[in-house]
């Protein structure tokens, strides 16, 4: 008899005892999976980051430094087809735009060196080809344009002794100098030969010389840069991915008048810091533009493939004067006056030429400037915008298209006779639009498993667990609560049964828990 009730508890014990067990796994997965639906995102986070770096050999880096994409420039001229008109008879200036003359580029970064501080350093080759097929003329033809050496010398000499500016202009006279040139698309674009530039060359102290005896838009910028560029890899600091740490060794811009205006912490345009949400502020920053753009969330798109992306855009005040803008005040540093508002002043950076840049068709600026010459049509935002849709998570720009447009803020000088004709007013020269249409599929698959997967990875493990751990949970509590009865009424039995027969039974009934088909043949 005591033996037998002995052998019940022992059995009924250690029966319990893998029921508890698999209480504990069940908490376990349900445990697991709450673990899974908070970290999840920070593993998957992790796992990106550490793909990202630009490290040697790495996927992203052999994608940075040499990427597969095909950007293409679009270049759109305005031909002055009335100059004579405009100079002699003071008629309104009218203009054709021209274009698009359509370049394909290739670009790739050389040179590059890694430092120990997280930093690569590289100088960016682009070459461009003209591509005739998509552009609406030959690179052979011919436009009138103002004479930017010309007009940028004489707005300069507004404010110097008359003298100059009468010597200024017999050295015209006898260089047979116009106000506007007659020269290929080529020629504007890639350089042409300027008397005057030739001319300040050989005159000119050798610290103000200007570098080139050639003028063009994009003179020299078919090629290797000399600019060596240094960006963060990310190693050390991943928000801090792909953004410029200095270029040629100097780390802020000296033009301005505050940091914040000086910065040059800004990306190049391809790769931006990962994980951006709609309320970061991105910047990129280009020498040409002569300081960093901010680009804002505007919208959600999706690109090819399915990617889902952040539309980013400079903000309306990008380009805004001080009194809309008292953020923009360090941009002018010898105003006022400065630039109207809706342009940039890019003097500075452009050997003092009044070079004003602004969106194309004036975008963001007062109608009046438009409407100053004839035949540009009002801006249209769709066809006039700048605009970047960059892959939040991993900070890759999918598609751009960085549209800008060059004038040139002509003053009139009543002493020079070959402009004294010529009023003040913004003259737009042309504009151009760098774009990329889409990623190669190669990168848009993987940016695509990237960006898909972990969510609905995350939603199945952590439902699998939750289901998993629920059922064994149930099965478990039902036995052990099952188990808890039949226990109760066996350590009731033996004081009140005396039959062997009946404590076999209660044995039985313990063991069927685990042993039904046995127990039944019993
Ligand atoms: C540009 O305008 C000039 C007239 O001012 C004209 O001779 C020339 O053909 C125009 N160029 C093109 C490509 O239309
Ligand atoms: C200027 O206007 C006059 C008359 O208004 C006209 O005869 C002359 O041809 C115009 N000059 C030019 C260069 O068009
Ligand atoms: C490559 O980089 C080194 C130093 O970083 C520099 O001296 C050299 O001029 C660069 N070469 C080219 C082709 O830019
Ligand atoms: C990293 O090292 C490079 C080369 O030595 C240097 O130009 C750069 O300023 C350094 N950057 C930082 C953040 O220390
Ligand atoms: C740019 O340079 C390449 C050679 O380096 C040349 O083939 C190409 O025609 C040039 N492009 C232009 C627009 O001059
Ligand atoms: C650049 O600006 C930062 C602050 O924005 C400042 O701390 C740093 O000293 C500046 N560097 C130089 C070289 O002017
Ligand atoms: C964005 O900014 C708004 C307002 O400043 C704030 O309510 C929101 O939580 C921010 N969102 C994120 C993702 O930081
Ligand atoms: C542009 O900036 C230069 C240098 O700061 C200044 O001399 C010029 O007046 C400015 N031009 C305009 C239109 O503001
Ligand atoms: C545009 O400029 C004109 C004249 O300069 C001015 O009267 C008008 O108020 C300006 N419009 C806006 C929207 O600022």
């Amino acid at each position: 008899m005591k033996g037998r009730e002995k052998l019940c508890a022992k059995l009924s014990s250690t029966f319990l005892r893998k029921w508890w067990f698999v209480v504990a796994v069940s908490v376990g997965c349900i445990f697991f999976g709450i673990i899974v639906v908070i970290f999840f995102s920070s593993w998957v986070k992790l796992v990106i980051n550490h793909e990202l770096v630009l490290r040697d050999g790495s996927q992203t880096f052999t994608w940075w430094a040499k990427p597969p994409v095909v950007p293409t420039i679009k270049v759109y001229i305005y031909n002055v087809t009335n100059a004579d008109e405009f100079l002699n008879n003071g008629s309104k200036p009218v203009v054709d735009e021209l274009g698009p003359y359509v370049y394909v580029e290739k670009w790739e970064r050389k040179n590059l060196t890694f430092h120990d501080n997280g930093t690569v350093s590289y100088n960016l080759e682009k070459i461009y080809h003209f591509d005739e097929s998509q552009s609406a003329g030959s690179q052979d033809d011919v436009v009138v344009v103002p004479n930017i050496p010309m007009l940028s010398a004489t707005s300069q000499s507004k404010h110097a002794a008359r003298f100059l500016r009468l010597a200024m202009a017999s050295i015209m006279d006898i260089l047979k100098i116009k106000p506007f040139v007659e020269v290929t698309v080529g020629q504007l674009l890639w350089g042409y030969e300027d008397p005057l530039l030739k001319l300040a060359k050989d005159v000119v102290p050798k610290e103000q010389k200007l570098p080139y005896e050639e003028f063009g838009l994009m003179y020299k910028k078919n090629g290797t840069s000399p600019d060596i560029v240094t960006v963060f890899t990310g190693a050390n600091d991943i928000t801090k991915y792909g953004l410029i740490q200095n270029v040629n060794g100097r780390s802020n811009l000296s033009h301005y008048t505050s940091d914040e205006c000086n910065s040059m912490e800004a990306s190049d345009g391809s790769i931006f810091p990962p994980h951006m949400n709609k309320n970061t502020t991105l910047y990129i920053y280009d020498k040409d533009l002569c300081r960093r753009l901010p680009l804002i969330y505007q919208k959600e798109v999706t690109g090819s493939n399915d990617v889902p992306g952040f539309r980013f855009s400079p903000p309306k005040s990008v380009f805004a004067d001080m009194d809309e803008m008292p953020d923009n005040a360090c941009f002018c540093p010898q105003g006022p006056p400065c630039a109207p508002s809706g342009f940039f002043n890019v003097s500075l950076c452009q050997y003092d030429s009044p070079i004003l840049l602004s969106f194309p068709h004036f975008y963001l600026a007062n109608d009046s400037y438009r409407t100053a010459l004839d035949g540009i049509s009002p801006a249209d935002p769709e066809k006039h915008t700048f605009f970047m849709d960059i892959q939040p998570v991993m900070g890759v720009a999918m598609k751009a298209k960085a549209r800008i447009q060059i004038n040139l803020a002509v003053s009139q000088v009543i002493d020079i006779k070959q402009v004294a004709t010529f009023p003040d007013i913004i003259f737009p020269i042309m504009w151009f639009e760098e774009g990329l249409d889409s990623l190669p599929e190669e990168m848009t698959g993987l940016m695509k498993l990237a960006t898909t997967v972990p969510p609905v990875a995350r939603t199945v493990i952590a439902a699998c667990l939750f289901v998993v751990g629920a059922i064994l949970l149930i099965i478990a509590v039902w036995r052990l609560v099952r188990g808890a009865n039949r226990l109760s009424s066996l350590h009731l039995a033996p004081g009140h049964v005396g039959t062997p027969a009946k404590a076999t039974l209660y044995v039985c009934r313990q063991r069927t828990f685990f042993l039904d088909i046995v127990c039944d043949n019993y």
